[in-house]
């Protein structure tokens, strides 16, 4: 496995394979990151993975500095699960100037996590072209963990008409059902044992409307309700369609609940697929 952080060894390297696969992270890997990267081992000659956590990405009151950065015990595990080429750059390899051009997304930007973390999607689909540009895989991996960010670059893609394909992966839980997350590092062990309820609500959200509810933005404010009961501060719990994240009509078949709320001083998102017959 060949740790890389200058774009001009990166460019150098993939120079002799013609085809790569690429899975994007900002490290602190986790089994949610490993199995993405199971995804793509079997789909080309050389799967690469980077490192970068993306300031460009972060609000000013996010977590940006305290954001976990383990390159070390990072490059072990994805040297275990099979990784050609890490691409571990610093900042200055990636925003050697300010950063000026920008990837400005649909109004899909604006909406859920995007209305709670203005330009947050911004700095993501900027920074995933920028990756791109430099790895310039055939296909790249995402975790449905971040449904949002997978739509916006699934989209990114399409309409800047980039030969990528955009493979989503599942979400990959602790056995009390908690989506992985770097961030879980931050929650107590009093808020660890309370976090897998945003996923329990979900559920039974889920339920409910698998039972015939179809009263959306009842369900959305009976699941905050019940965060909020629980100490959660919720941002939003909402039920929507799964292709544009928009309000469902009662005949939309494939919809998608999401949520985001606070456990003490850490902020969770996680969501739940619902197919209906
Ligand atoms: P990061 O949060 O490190 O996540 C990297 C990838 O792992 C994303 O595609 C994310 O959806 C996926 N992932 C995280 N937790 C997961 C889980 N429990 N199950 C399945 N997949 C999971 O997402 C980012 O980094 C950044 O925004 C990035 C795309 C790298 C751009 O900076």
């Amino acid at each position: 496995m060949d740790v890389i952080h200058s774009a001009a060894a990166l460019r150098a390297r993939l120079q002799r394979v013609p085809n790569n696969v690429f899975v994007p992270t900002m490290g602190n890997l986790h089994a949610g990151h490993i199995q993405l990267i199971d995804i793509a081992k079997p789909r080309a000659a050389c799967t690469v993975v980077s490192i970068f956590v993306n300031r460009l990405q972060f609000g000013p009151r996010e977590d940006f500095d305290r954001y976990p950065r383990t390159l070390e015990a990072d490059c072990a595990r994805l040297e275990a699960a099979g990784v050609d080429v890490v691409f571990a750059p610093d900042e200055k390899e990636i925003y050697p100037e300010r950063q000026t051009f920008v990837v400005e997304p649909s109004d899909l930007q604006y909406i859920l996590e995007g209305a709670h973390r203005p330009g947050h999607f911004r700095g993501v689909a900027t920074v995933v072209l920028k990756l791109f540009n430099l790895v310039m895989p055939h296909s790249a991996i995402f975790g449905k963990k971040d449904y949002q960010q997978y739509l916006v670059l699934r989209d990114m893609v399409k309409q800047f008409a980039l030969p990528i394909e955009i493979i989503p992966a599942e979400t990959v839980r602790a056995d009390d059902g908690l989506a992985l997350s770097s961030r879980n590092a931050y929650l107590s062990a009093q808020e660890r044992e309370e976090a897998p309820h945003l996923y329990a609500v979900l559920k039974k959200a889920r339920a409910e409307i698998e039972s015939g509810a179809r009263d959306f933005q009842r369900i959305d404010q009976q699941s905050m309700a019940e965060l909020s009961r629980r100490g959660w501060q919720p941002d939003y719990v909402a039920v929507r369609r799964r292709a544009d994240l928009r309000q469902p009509s009662e005949r939309d078949r494939e919809l998608v609940i999401l949520a985001a709320a606070r456990l003490g001083r850490t902020r969770l998102i996680d969501n739940v697929e619902v197919t209906l017959r």
